[in-house]
């Protein structure tokens, strides 16, 4: 098995503290290996045996050692270094205002503020207070302070507080915290990474729109965020991207190559246009499956009930499977609400690809419009799933997957050879 990355979990003194417990379970689910540090002021919301227990591993709360001055006791100091210095992340889950405006600061008075000045790993925090400190100038401005100097900001929600308020200053949901670390360490690690240079990718995104007449038109609720997330992954891996975009209200992802289309037609043109560059296709688009037989040709007004005939648009998909160079790969996508892995795999193997990933869009958490996303990769052979994170982490997530596919299977699994 591989050896899990080591996440350093910071535990302040707030009412919230309690929720560090299954923050540190889900880093856990997510194949980390979370190590606890707490402030004096968070044991007394929660019993560092708990921590410890759920970790298998010590929980640091002092600078010094219990037997520091006792006959032969060493004073611990060095630790902090050493744990700041083997952790791949640190993360503070309640950060209270306090917690803030030290490491704002640089106040160094226990062992997780040392630490924090003693580390150069990311460093995320998910503040939780109550809403007049969290709205206080004072907290803002230390927040401003931490965001420039690029520490990721779990933005907390809005909700019951503790003190009965009514506010910001919730902790965030557990997931995520737990999905912000997870991106905060793909990006660290996909910075590094290279592995889709040479790699032309051909990236369908947004949701196409069928004209009824000059002013409206029938489209889904596609916001296009998952597309350009893998596009704009796609392209720090190293790959060339041809983005072809329906409309979206996203800016264009630097460095990649964007063909705005509206129509499904206009989609499958573009694409069939370009496919033979392309050494990877991924259909994240949301394509309608109808178009206006007829769309009007000037505004139609109201005059009572009106039947729109419907004739079906071209599967561009299907199409791509077909007319592709055999050793390019194709991924689509999926979004069903109902029996989701039953219909994903009947789609897989009816659109002839080699992946598809698939979105269950009937909650409101993920899926359309949402930052977030969860779901699985599917391929002849395999079941992926994907626990709920950013779209851009699942981006990364899905291109791991097709660079695996490609170099276990050449360049495919199914489909024409
Ligand atoms: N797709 C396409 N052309 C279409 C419809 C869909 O290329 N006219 C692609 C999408 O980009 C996606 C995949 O096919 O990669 C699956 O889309 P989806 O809407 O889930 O499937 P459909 O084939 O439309 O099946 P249904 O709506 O019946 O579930």
């Amino acid at each position: 098995m591989a050896e899990r990355i080591k996440v350093t979990v910071g535990v302040a003194g707030g009412i919230a503290a309690y929720k560090a417990v299954e923050v540190v379970r889900q880093l856990q689910d997510a194949g980390f290996d979370p190590h606890v540090v707490m402030t004096e002021a968070a044991e007394k919301f929660v019993q560092p045996l708990t921590f410890a227990a759920i970790t298998g591993h010590k929980v640091i709360s002092s600078l010094w050692s219990e037997d520091a001055g006792a006959s032969g006791g060493e004073v611990s100091g060095i630790e902090h270094i050493n744990e700041a210095q083997t952790t791949a992340a640190l993360v503070v889950v309640p950060a209270t205002a306090d917690i803030l405006a030290k490491f704002a600061h640089g106040l160094a008075d226990d062992f997780l503020t040392t630490m924090y000045l003693a580390s150069n790993a990311p460093v995320v925090v998910a503040p939780a207070m109550n809403v007049v400190m969290w709205q206080h100038p004072a907290t803002q401005a230390n927040l401003e302070i931490l965001r420039k100097r690029g520490v990721t900001i779990v933005e907390p929600n809005s909700g019951y507080l503790a003190c009965g308020m009514v506010g910001g200053g919730r902790l965030a949901e557990e997931s995520a915290v737990v999905a912000a670390v997870a991106e905060v360490l793909a990006s660290t690690t996909a910075g590094e990474r290279s592995d889709l240079e040479g790699q032309t990718i051909l990236i369908t995104a947004g949701g196409t729109r069928e004209p009824i007449d000059p002013v409206r038109f029938i489209g889904n609720r596609s916001s296009g965020k998952m597309g350009y997330a893998l596009a704009a992954k796609a392209r720090c891996r190293g790959a060339r991207v041809i983005l072809i975009s329906a409309p979206t209200a996203l800016p264009a992802p630097e460095g990649c190559e964007l063909v705005p289309v509206t129509t499904a037609e206009e989609m499958r043109t573009a694409a069939l246009a370009r496919l033979r560059e392309a050494s990877i296709v991924i259909m994240a688009a949301a394509v309608s499956d109808y178009r206006v037989t007829e769309a009007a040709t000037q505004k139609l007004k109201r005059e009572g009930p009106r039947v729109l005939q419907l004739e079906p648009t071209a599967d561009i998909l299907q199409e791509i499977t077909h007319e592709r160079r055999p050793e390019t790969m194709v991924v689509g996508f999926a979004a069903e609400t109902e029996n989701v892995l039953t219909n994903g795999r009947a789609k897989l193997a009816r659109k002839g690809v080699d992946a598809l990933v698939v979105n269950d869009v009937s909650g409101s958490e993920t899926g359309f419009d949402s930052d977030r996303n969860a779901g699985w990769f599917l391929t002849p052979e395999d079941t992926k799933e994907f626990a709920v994170s950013s779209k851009a982490a699942m981006a990364d997530r899905i291109l791991d997957e097709v660079v695996r596919l490609r170099s276990t299977h050449g360049r495919a699994v199914t489909g024409r050879r």
